[in-house]
């Protein structure tokens, strides 16, 4: 007789009418090159356990930015056991030592590994619409900095009032839009205008990474409630905390975040 093997993944109910619940991984500064074995293969262990509905990524994938980094992460994002979506951050470019192409071919190592990894993610009522913060150089001496193009905002808040009808709108970004008393800082010019905006546009969530420990906070520029949730790190950067995740459950339009630890 022919053994039945029971699915891995959680039964969900439908309910007629009611959406079911989602469940996104929100990871970050995942930094090949410098990456957390150990703290990858966890990762990639709890997302083949419960298969979240998508894993987001808000960047620094690599060190770098070299091919054999890249090469590294898309295996790695690539045969995760979930969709994936996932940012640039400031380490994804060409080092500055490969200044030429830091400046002319930015983001061509990035999009290439974004094609090979990325799918089309239909999160029923979700949002997710990207602004970026980095940029291959500017008029400060530290270029890690997070910084907001006019066009990038422009763009991010075109994406934003398309996506009226979703209940639950997601800003991605790289870089914590404002400080959010963390260790590590992001300096992000435009942040706190961009915040705004963002806000007054229907944005009610900003995920980021980059200072490499997790929060969770409530800002209200303009007396509109928008949250601001980081994600730490699973690279050996680590700062106040212990590899970490962020899981988001969106049940009924309201969002809920859990920290995972690693175990050290
Ligand atoms: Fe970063």
């Amino acid at each position: 007789m022919p053994t039945i093997s029971l699915a891995t993944r959680p039964v969900r109910l439908l309910v007629r009418g009611m959406t079911r619940p989602l469940v996104l991984y929100h990871v970050s500064d995942i930094h090949f090159g410098a990456e957390d074995r150990a703290a990858h293969d966890w990762f990639a262990a709890e997302v083949a356990r419960e298969r979240p509905d998508a894993v987001i990524c808000t960047g620094d994938v690599t060190m770098r930015g070299t091919r054999r980094e890249f090469d590294a992460a898309a295996q790695w994002l690539g045969g995760l056991a979930a969709p994936v979506r996932v940012e640039p951050g400031n380490h994804d470019m060409p080092y500055y030592h490969h200044m030429l192409a830091r400046l002319t071919r930015t983001f061509e190592r990035f999009d290439a590994m974004q094609r090979a990894v990325e799918v089309v993610i239909d999160l029923p009522g979700v949002a997710l619409v990207p602004l970026r913060t980095v940029t291959a150089a500017q008029w400060r001496l530290n270029w890690s900095k997070g910084r907001i193009a006019p066009a990038a905002l422009d763009h991010a808040l075109a994406r934003l009032a398309a996506a009226e009808g979703h209940a639950v709108r997601i800003a991605l970004c790289h870089h914590p839009l404002v400080e959010a008393d963390t260790e590590g800082t992001a300096s992000t010019r435009g942040g706190k205008q961009a915040l705004a905006a963002l806000a007054r546009g229907g944005a009610q969530i900003v995920l980021s990474g980059h200072v490499h420990d997790p929060f969770d906070i409530t800002l209200r520029p303009d007396g509109l409630p928008i949250r601001m949730i980081g994600a730490g790190t699973l690279s050996q950067r680590l700062r106040s905390t212990p590899p970490s995740y962020n899981r988001l459950t969106i049940a009924g339009g309201q969002v809920t975040v859990d920290l995972r630890l690693a175990k050290e």
